[in-house]
């Protein structure tokens, strides 16, 4: 099993994903922070809580930052409703965080953990960069990052940016420059891998889990003709299978202030940065496999 960090701002989208990386055999989740982003760190925090105790699964959900580093903080709420999680009601006992910060917690669990961790980032990066400016000493016991963000060419905040880099630019210079092996898992994959009209409809007949997040996913403002964008899920989907995704690795820069502000810039012909590489960039994605792996995992959800 691969043990997994992952960083969230649930959202829909990171409620899927963290549905998945509870639930697979093959995934150790050992804790969970929350930044601000689809909604106020607050409303992330309880909406992590309410996906964990769904479960009945005993993960640590540690509250982190409430502001991107510089940039003035702008919510989602447009795309994932006023809570970031709307159309299902969980239960109201759904526990606490625990009585630390989020970098506080990464850099114990981090250290304390038996060989190397993945970071799994769904988010904006403003918890890990702080992280990794206060605790650099992390980052050797990170085995790599698999990050949903960016794209390369095109947005969904502006025609350059895409909304986790775009919400914290330079929480996403940081985490780039940082050395830590990266996989950016950004638009390119996730707008071609939607999630189906007709995988969605099948969700509900297939247990209480799959009613639970068809409901919040009819819920998503991310979609169109053929079905809903299930961004952060690729992330978890990457881990499990590489196979179904190509990558191609380059150097990849990220714009700070200006009209592209939150553009992931990839040296795509190796031209500028010598031949050397910070990231491994998700460039394809066989979609059908997406969306048959997605309805394996909620079937195979004993609930
Ligand atoms: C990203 O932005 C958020 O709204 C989603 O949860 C996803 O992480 C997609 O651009
Ligand atoms: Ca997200």
């Amino acid at each position: 099993t691969t043990k997994i960090i992952m960083d969230t701002d649930p959202g829909v989208d990171d409620a899927a994903a963290l549905t998945m990386a509870i639930n697979d055999p093959n995934l150790d989740l050992k804790l969970v922070t929350t930044v601000a982003g689809n909604v106020t760190v607050d409303k992330t925090t309880i909406n992590a809580l309410k996906v964990i105790n769904f479960f009945n699964a005993v993960i640590p959900v540690a509250a982190g930052a409430e502001q991107p580093l510089i940039k003035e903080f702008e919510d989602a709420a447009r795309i994932h409703g006023e809570s970031g999680l709307p159309g299902y009601d969980f239960p109201e006992d759904y526990g606490k965080p625990i009585n630390k910060t989020a970098v506080e917690a990464l850099h114990d669990e981090i250290m304390a953990t038996d060989g190397q961790v993945t970071l799994v980032p769904t988010g904006s990066y403003t918890n890990i960069a702080l992280l990794f400016t206060e605790y650099p000493e992390v980052k050797d016991k990170i085995d790599r990052i698999v990050a949903m963000g960016g794209a390369l060419g095109m947005g969904n905040m502006t025609s350059a940016a895409e909304f986790n880099v775009f919400t914290d630019p330079d929480a996403a210079r940081i985490m780039y420059a940082s050395g830590v092996p990266i996989v950016m898992v950004g638009l390119d994959i996730t707008m071609k891998a939607l999630l189906t009209k007709e995988s969605i409809a099948e969700l509900p007949e297939i247990n209480k889990a799959g009613q639970m997040l068809h409901d919040v996913i009819i819920n998503d403002g991310d979609h169109n003709d053929r079905g809903t964008a299930m961004h952060d899920v690729n992330t978890i989907f990457y881990l499990l299978h590489p196979e179904a995704i190509t990558t191609k690795k380059m150097w990849i820069d990220i714009v700070t202030d200006g009209p592209a502000i939150g553009e992931t810039v990839g040296d795509i012909r190796g031209a500028y940065h010598d031949g050397k590489t910070n990231a491994d960039v998700a460039v394809d994605i066989d979609a059908d496999a997406f969306n048959k792996w997605f309805l394996e995992e909620v079937k195979a959800i004993k609930m």
